[in-house]
């Protein structure tokens, strides 16, 4: 594999990045009246204006021949195919054969998984049913009101997110919950809104090793098996969804009870299978269906559309060139959309865990930036916290601004000024204000002179800073699936060109080693381990503080 850097595009794009740095966005669009139509893609009901970036015609070119020396067909073609893609862990990487809606046999060592992906989604669907309808009952008899999932990571984040995202489709009898923190105070907080005799818990852990998880699910059932007085009702209550089924038995959760999937989904690419099972619970089997069919829609428009008409494609090329030719190496995620309020958390563990790497596929050093500091917030308050370093702050950080053109909510009013603002706001980015319009604009209020001179630096925008702007038509299960799956692939395109592993997250581990070590100590259950004097004294500090 021939190094990023080394590749002929990459030398061409360096030049075209020192020969475009004097131009601004306003001439760009002054200069083609068509910039906006043909800089925008719509797949299914997503709208993506990119028209709003420090690209021109020559930039696109060299990027899209950048993907294709880069091998980026070639990687989705393998993908798609069910290759072990995941090296490290000599793996598939195959959420896509989870949401693949056309059936067609997918392949993981010659052995075809739909027939175990369909018999899964079955198995799901007649338990959402049976919990839905009221016929899946507890220990005394009553159908479950509450949906405590017990999970951290990918096993927590995506069914977060979505519940959240989808909740005006959700079940009217049913609450959800989600405990992830291993800070007993999530757990507490949550089981004193809880009944236990209409709770469900999902134990929901890939690998069922997690001690987050363990910790709170052991904890969860204590308290269930304490205040419902027999240990045998905890079959009604406690299901469990993971790839380990001897751990999931070891812990006290009949398999009967488990929901399975494999180890060709990754955490953070998991929403889509049973970890899912809080979605279906909540939305239903049809809902779910339609989340699946979205996702599915982007991955044949990903497999399918030309490297530049492709939506994933283009949103990770320019990325990387802001990434790896501006020295932007964060981006943000700004939802305006409060149903939405926990996307940038999905987002920011979906690219920093996969991307989050410096070596190449074969260990060599990557030796560029790679994924970018994933933030955001709403964008409305956002706009009211930290869009000031956005607009006059030195650094670019490009920012996905994402809107919802239907008016879910319904009030009166409140729509137009929501959309207003995102409109704005990527104006303002693009366009800024010049010291010129500053200069009348102060001068038509008054001002001259000193007085005026001195106000003009801080009232100027430079603009020229980037942004995406995405538009659903609705917020529905559909549409978040296209959108859902829109990131997935424009992270795994990044991860392509960068020539890394995005499947892995190896950096997670020595954390969890050293936590170990140092749990025993706190506890006084392990032998001192050898820390530096800072570690040391903040031991001390922890175990002085229980003699107090
Ligand atoms: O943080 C590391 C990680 O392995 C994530 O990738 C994963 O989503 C999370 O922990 C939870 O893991 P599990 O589902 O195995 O409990």
């Amino acid at each position: 594999m021939t190094h990023l850097t080394k590749l002929p595009a990459w030398a061409a794009l360096w030049q075209l990045f020192d020969d475009s740095q004097h131009i601004h966005m306003r001439t760009l669009f002054a200069e083609d009246p068509a910039r906006a139509e043909r800089y925008a893609l719509n797949v299914g009901g997503l709208f993506l204006d990119y028209s709003k970036n420090r690209i021109n015609d020559p930039i696109l070119a060299a990027l899209l021949t950048l993907a294709q020396q880069a091998g980026v067909p070639q990687q989705i073609a393998a993908m798609f195919r069910g290759d072990k893609i995941n090296t490290t862990e000599q793996r598939a990487a195959l959420h896509v054969a989870l949401r693949n809606r056309s059936n067609c046999p997918v392949c993981v060592a010659g052995r075809d998984v739909m027939p175990d992906v369909n018999a899964v989604l079955s198995r799901m669907g007649r338990f959402c049913h049976a919990v839905r309808c009221g016929d899946w009952l507890g220990y005394t008899r009553q159908p479950i009101t509450d949906v405590v999932n017990i999970g951290i990571g990918g096993s927590d984040l995506g069914p977060l997110m979505v519940c959240s995202a989808l909740k005006p489709f959700g079940h009217p009898r049913l609450r959800m919950h989600f405990v992830s923190n291993v800070d007993g105070a999530q757990l507490k907080e949550t089981l004193r809104q809880v009944h236990v005799e209409t709770t469900l818990f999902v134990v929901a852990s890939k690998t069922f090793t997690t001690q987050e998880t363990l910790t709170n699910a052991l904890t969860a059932r204590e308290w269930f098996v304490a205040h419902a007085g027999d240990p045998a009702a905890v079959a009604q209550h406690f299901v469990a969804v993971s790839t380990n089924r001897q751990a999931v038995a070891e812990f006290g959760i009949d398999p009967a009870h488990m929901f399975e999937f494999w180890d060709w989904v990754g955490g953070r690419f998991s929403l889509w299978s049973a970890i899912g099972l809080p979605i279906m619970l909540y939305l239903g089997e049809e809902n779910f269906g339609e989340l699946l069919d979205g996702a599915h829609l982007m991955d044949e428009h990903f497999r399918h559309a030309p490297l530049n008409a492709n939506m994933p494609v283009l949103l990770a090329l320019i990325g990387i060139w802001y990434i790896n030719f501006y020295g932007g190496g964060s981006h943000v995620i700004a939802p305006y959309d409060q149903y939405l309020h926990r996307l940038p958390a999905f987002i920011q563990q979906l690219d920093m865990e996969s991307n989050g790497k410096q070596v190449c596929r074969d260990g060599s050093p990557v030796g560029v930036e790679t994924a970018p500091i994933i933030w955001g917030e709403t964008g409305i308050n956002g706009q009211h916290a930290f869009f000031q370093l956005l607009h006059q702050g030195t650094h670019i950080s490009p920012i996905d601004l994402i809107a919802t053109l239907e008016n879910r909510a319904g009030l009166p009013g409140h729509h137009e000024i929501l959309l207003a603002n995102v409109f704005a706001q990527a104006e303002a980015f693009m366009r800024g204000k010049t010291a010129d319009e500053v200069r009348a604009e102060l001068a038509s209020q008054g001002l001259s002179g000193d007085a005026l001179a001195r106000l003009l630096p801080h009232k100027v925008f430079a603009g020229n800073r980037p942004s995406n702007t995405l538009l659903l038509a609705q917020l529905n299960p559909r549409n978040l699936g296209t959108l859902v799956a829109l990131y997935e692939h424009k992270i795994f395109v990044q991860g392509t060109i960068w020539g890394i592993n995005s499947f892995d997250q190896w950096g997670v581990e020595l954390g969890k080693q050293l936590a170990r070590t140092i749990h025993g100590e706190l506890t006084g259950k392990g032998a001192a381990g050898v820390h530096d004097s800072s570690t040391e004294r903040l031991i001390r500090l922890y175990l002085q503080s229980r003699q107090l």
